[in-house]
């Protein structure tokens, strides 16, 4: 229980504010830890009852009701599945729980963990422009937010002009005196499993965080103009389908994301009839079936519904990726070609150009103090002036300074010391920027150095912060650097991340009742904010999903996740080997997505094939299905994890510098025209013996038809990643997957 417990979750949001986030983080786990404390026995391993999620795989059918079924199994109920799947959370002791793990009919039997949460410039970057060609039903499309709620009186909320909601709507308004739902908000509902609200907490649907907001307007946020952060990237804000509907399942409060709940909103969206879920929270890898999300994920798969998830922002160590399900899209972080600098300019006549989002009005000139020159020396106060520690400086000397700090900070101590403003330097890379709670820049080590040696050399240094301003990054797209990284920890042959898109310093709608940082001492109340992380990512890639559905309404998961990807292009990766692990397919590439020409297209029975060869068995299978599924009645070919009809091609092998071939067999189905003859082109580079395509050439008489190919891969494995590449192409379209050879990292096998 420990072990599982220590591992946090939270949202995927940007490296920034994540660095004063986790320690929230870490606070909620032990207090929950000793909330679900109860003084029973005197054994030691009985003091502690956890909270655990007992899952119990497909619906439960209808002569046993499943509320009476999981009360037949337990008392203590927090929370109950049983709209699209089975299960039930309670707190057990670790006796019950491996007494219930024996049982028939129970899946696993797991923690309830806390996960992390994880404009408009991105769509036009991507070549979305606003004037792209629209279906007419993409006002039909519903998108399913499982985050922070959403502040509905937003203009990118605003249902003028909008119909009622789609007949297929199933779901709730869970309105009240604050909070009612419009037909651009057409559903909302919170989850909080029974356990009590913090004093900042709000009962309802409503964000009082600021990143579900930020989520659900990048996705389907109205077109918006003009919208700003306070004067910085001015512009147009708008969410990928503009026209589509948001239904709202808040499942992430102040202590982070909580598996009862995450679980509950996924059991409501599939039954409520969304056609997309969009989740930009995640953990660290886990076994799918321990996994509350690949579990949600799994089961809106077979309800036809795509979930689109964000990779994580641990990049970019190796095999950092989370949410790896293959039924799910996982979603890296790109730059786009807006970036923001702040400058600041010394006494002595030098310029320097820092990383920050400074709101504030253009200081004026002030004098400058170095933190290791301030230093507090009475008694009871930190040491650590020189990065600006908490309680660390005098604030005799710093009032009304600039204060140079040798660490980034968001700025509590500069202003308890009434610092005008600050210059920070880091070793660590900056490559994204985020707001402060004063006029800062961050500079790097190097340049810092030159600024202490500026204020040594004079009596009366000085400087000046200015307001931060954007350029055209020409390097970009890129992965950014926080970006989580395959290879996928869980099954090391299916390649993840799927796709990137724009995830770093993106304008979208805010939270009223918080502030740009959320901090104390934070006034700054705004309608439209900038942040960065794989959560903002996410919800591009699932507007691009709600993009290519609104003119295929009948493409399963998987042809969608297909189109994506095989539509998507390679971008750089700087200073960090194998690129694929960072862009899996590439970069989003929504307008291309929507006419793939031909996809790879899997369903239910393909995934539990795939399953069978992850090692799971046919009993286990059958309850997450609801059918006679069964390992052995697969063929042999089928029960490689690689031969999943996926559409990339990912080889790992445990042997490195031994010559590994490798049999992968797809069947590819004609979405674009016909008649129709497709050639395979192929990239290898130096490394690779030989990839074989065998038939090179299909040829599609009708629209629908599939063709099966076998693919075989022949590689010597070095340190490094082999990268090469299969493309189809008719001459119009060009379906493109990447194929990786790896040595699998020893400790994921
Ligand atoms: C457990 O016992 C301790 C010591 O007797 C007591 O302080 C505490 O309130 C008890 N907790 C609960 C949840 O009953
Ligand atoms: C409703 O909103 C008002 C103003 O935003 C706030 O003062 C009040 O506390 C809210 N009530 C509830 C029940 O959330
Ligand atoms: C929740 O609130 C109730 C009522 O105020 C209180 O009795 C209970 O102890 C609280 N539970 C926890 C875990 O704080
Ligand atoms: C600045 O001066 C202090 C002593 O006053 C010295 O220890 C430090 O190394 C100097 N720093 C630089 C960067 O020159
Ligand atoms: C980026 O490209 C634009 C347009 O091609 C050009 O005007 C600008 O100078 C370039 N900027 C840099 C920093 O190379
Ligand atoms: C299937 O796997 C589960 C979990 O590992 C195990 O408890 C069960 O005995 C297995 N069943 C069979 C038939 O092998
Ligand atoms: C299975 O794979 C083998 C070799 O990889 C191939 O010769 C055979 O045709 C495949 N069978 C099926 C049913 O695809
Ligand atoms: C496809 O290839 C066949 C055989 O080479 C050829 O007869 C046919 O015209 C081609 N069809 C198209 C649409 O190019």
């Amino acid at each position: 229980m420990g072990s599982s417990m220590a591992e946090m979750k939270t949202y995927h949001c940007s490296t920034g504010q994540k660095r004063i986030r986790i320690v929230t983080a870490i606070i909620a786990c032990c207090l929950m830890m000793q909330s679900y404390a109860v003084n029973g026995t005197s054994d030691d391993d009985d003091r502690k009852a956890c909270l655990y999620i007992v899952y119990m795989g497909h619906k439960p059918n209808t002569e046993t009701p499943a509320a009476a079924q999981h009360q037949s199994l337990l008392q203590q109920i927090t929370g109950s599945y049983k709209r699209s799947f089975n299960g039930f959370a309670a707190r057990l002791t670790d006796a019950e729980k491996d007494k219930l793990s024996g049982y028939e009919g129970i899946v696993s039997v797991f923690p309830s963990q806390i996960r992390k949460l994880h404009t408009t410039r991105s769509w036009d970057f991507l070549g979305f422009p606003q004037n792209v060609k629209r279906a007419t039903v993409e006002s039909d499309i519903i998108i399913g937010m499982l985050d922070t709620g959403v502040w509905p009186e937003s203009q990118s909320f605003d249902d003028s002009g909008y119909g009622p909601p789609p007949q297929k709507w199933k779901g709730v308004c869970q309105s009240s005196s604050n909070f009612t739902c419009n037909n651009k908000i057409i559903g909302a509902k919170y989850y909080h499993g029974g356990r009590n609200f913090s004093e900042d907490e709000i009962a309802s649907p409503r964000d009082s965080e600021g990143h579900g907001s930020h989520t659900a307007s990048t996705a389907a946020g109205n077109i918006v103009t003009p919208a700003s952060l306070l004067g910085l990237a001015s512009g147009t804000a708008r969410g990928g389908v503009p026209s589509a509907r948001i239904a709202v399942y808040k499942i992430c409060w102040e202590d982070g994301c909580w598996d009862v709940d995450i679980l509950a909103a996924f059991d409501d969206a599939i039954a409520d009839g969304v056609d997309i879920i969009s989740l930009s929270v995640g953990s660290s890898p886990q076994d799918y079936f321990e996994d509350t999300i690949a579990i949600g994920a799994f089961h809106s798969m077979k309800n036809g519904i795509l979930t689109s998830n964000s990779a994580g922002n641990e990049g970019p160590s190796p095999g950092s990726v989370s949410n790896c399900s293959p039924w799910s899209l996982s979603v890296g972080a790109s730059t786009i070609d807006r970036k923001f600098t702040t400058g600041v300019r010394l006494g002595n006549g030098r310029t320097y150009q820092g990383i920050s989002l400074n709101t504030f009005a253009p200081s004026k000139v002030y004098p400058l103090i170095y933190g290791g020159d301030a230093t507090n020396t009475t008694p009871g106060h930190s040491i650590g002036a020189r990065y600006c520690d908490p309680n660390s400086l005098d604030r005799n000397l710093v009032q009304g300074k600039i204060v140079h700090c040798d660490d980034v900070s968001a700025g509590e101590e500069q202003i308890a010391a009434g610092a005008t403003g600050a210059i920070m330097t880091t070793t660590g890379i900056e490559d994204n920027a985020y707001a402060l709670l004063l006029p800062v820049s961050i500079l790097t080590d190097d340049e810092g150095v030159t600024i202490v040696e500026y204020i040594n050399s004079t009596s009366d240094p000085t400087a000046q912060i200015f307001t931060t301003h954007d350029f055209v990054d020409n390097s970009s797209a890129y992965v950014i650097y926080f970006s989580s990284r395959g290879p996928n920890p869980i099954t090391t042959d299916i390649l993840k991340p799927d796709l990137t898109a724009p995830g770093v310093d993106i304008l979208a709608a805010w939270s009223q009742a918080t502030t740009v940082t959320g901090l104390p001492g934070d006034d700054r109340v705004v309608p439209y904010n900038i942040i960065s992380g794989t959560s903002m990512s996410c919800p591009h890639a699932s507007a691009a999903a709600a993009y290519v559905k609104s003119f295929h309404p009948t493409w399963s998961p998987a042809a969608i996740k297909s189109a994506l990807m095989t539509t998507a292009h390679p971008i750089s990766v700087p200073d960090v080997p194998d690129a694929e692990f960072g862009y899996g397919s590439g970069q989003i590439n929504p307008s291309r997505a929507m006419d793939p020409g031909l996809v790879y297209d899997a369903g239910e029975i393909d995934y539990v094939q795939m399953l069978c060869g992850q090692g799971y068995n046919s009993t286990q299978l059958r309850l997450v299905t609801g059918d006679q599924s069964s390992c052995s009645s697969t063929t042999t070919n089928g029960t490689a994890v690689w031969d999943l009809n996926y559409p990339s091609f990912a080889l790992s092998s445990k042997k490195p510098k031994a010559r590994v071939t490798r049999v992968f067999h797809r069947t590819i189905k004609n979405v674009g025209y016909a008649p129709s003859n497709y050639t395979a082109l192929v990239s290898a580079e130096v490394g690779f013996d030989t990839i074989r395509v065998e038939p090179n050439v299909l040829t599609f008489k009708n629209i629908g038809e599939k063709q099966s190919f076998v693919v075989t891969v022949t590689a010597v494995l070095g340190r490094a990643m082999l990268s090469g590449s299969l493309v189809w192409s008719d001459g119009i379209h060009s379906v493109r997957s990447p194929i990786v050879a790896f040595v699998a990292p020893r400790e994921h096998n």
